[in-house]
């Protein structure tokens, strides 16, 4: 692919296919992964196809990860990455079984290292690039039923310091982008009406974003003139959820 190619895992659904969509808008090349053959199959229809790649994997298969970042590397300037594949649970912290603990650090948390790391190196290869890593709000604020889904999001957060200070000077730069909640098919999955309820009456703006509002944020962070001097930090867009303490009432 000609141009600036940015590699999305995670890239067939939600914030992920959003900010496929905007990098697309523009002027990247976007090279999108996902292990969901069905939903790549229809962002393949949502995605301009003469600028855009897709690939079927799983974040977790290393040799599948090195071998597409590697293919994109020598196909293309692979400027930037942004590991958006997740998944979550909500289950509380004694009912958490430990397979379900591994597997959403494994996804969340290998997954993004291997991405990250892959791209750092082709990237320092290259002589730099953007490595943007998709966290959340619960790793930066305990929440109830996220023990493994908010150990894994805090891990992510640090993860992009250490890369960030690692890569700096080979001018790379890492960041994680922290939403509060947004309607997605995950959050359609993981978010009953209880537990909707519960975040409209923690968040200062009252409402879920939708994922265009986390998309300008992302391609802000990939984008070296607007963000040249910025790495190593977790911004969060979220509505003021984090910032926030005692809340007004809601009527
Ligand atoms: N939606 C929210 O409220 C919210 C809030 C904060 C953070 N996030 C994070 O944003 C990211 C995107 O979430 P979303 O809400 O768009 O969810 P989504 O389910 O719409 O999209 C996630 C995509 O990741 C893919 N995926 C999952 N496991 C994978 C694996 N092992 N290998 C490859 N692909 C895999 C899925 O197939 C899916 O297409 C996730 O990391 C999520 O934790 C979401």
């Amino acid at each position: 692919m000609d141009g600036k190619v940015l590699a999305i895992t995670g890239g067939a659904s939600g914030i992920g296919l959003a900010i496929a969509e905007a990098a697309l808008a523009e002027g990247w090349r976007a090279a999108v992964a996902d292990r969901d053959e069905a939903a790549l199959e229809r962002a393949r229809g949502a995605l301009d196809p003469a600028r855009s790649a897709f690939a079927a994997l799983d974040v977790t298969d290393e040799e599948a990860v090195e071998r597409w970042v590697a293919g994109l590397a020598a196909s293309g300037r692979l400027a930037g990455a942004v590991a958006a594949a997740g998944i979550a649970a909500n289950v509380p912290a004694l009912d958490t079984p430990a397979d379900l603990f591994r597997r959403i650090l494994e996804v969340n948390l290998t997954g993004s290292f291997l991405l990250a790391r892959a791209a750092g190196r082709a990237m320092r290869d290259a002589g730099g690039g953007a490595i943007l890593l998709i966290a959340s709000v619960s790793g930066l604020r305990g929440a109830k039923g996220r023990a493994a889904y908010g150990a894994s999001k805090a891990a992510v957060i640090n993860l992009a310091q250490v890369m960030a200070l690692e890569l700096a000077p080979n001018g790379i730069r890492v960041n994680a982008l922290c939403p509060g909640p947004v309607e997605t098919p995950l959050v359609a999955r993981v978010h009953g009406p209880e537990t909707r309820a519960q975040w409209l009456r923690h968040l200062p703006m009252r409402r879920y974003a939708a994922p265009e509002e986390i998309t300008p944020m992302a391609l802000f962070l990939l984008d070296e003139r607007k963000s040249g001097y910025l790495t190593g930090q977790a911004i969060a867009v979220d509505g003021g959820y984090a910032g926030s303490g005692l809340m007004p009432p809601t009527n």
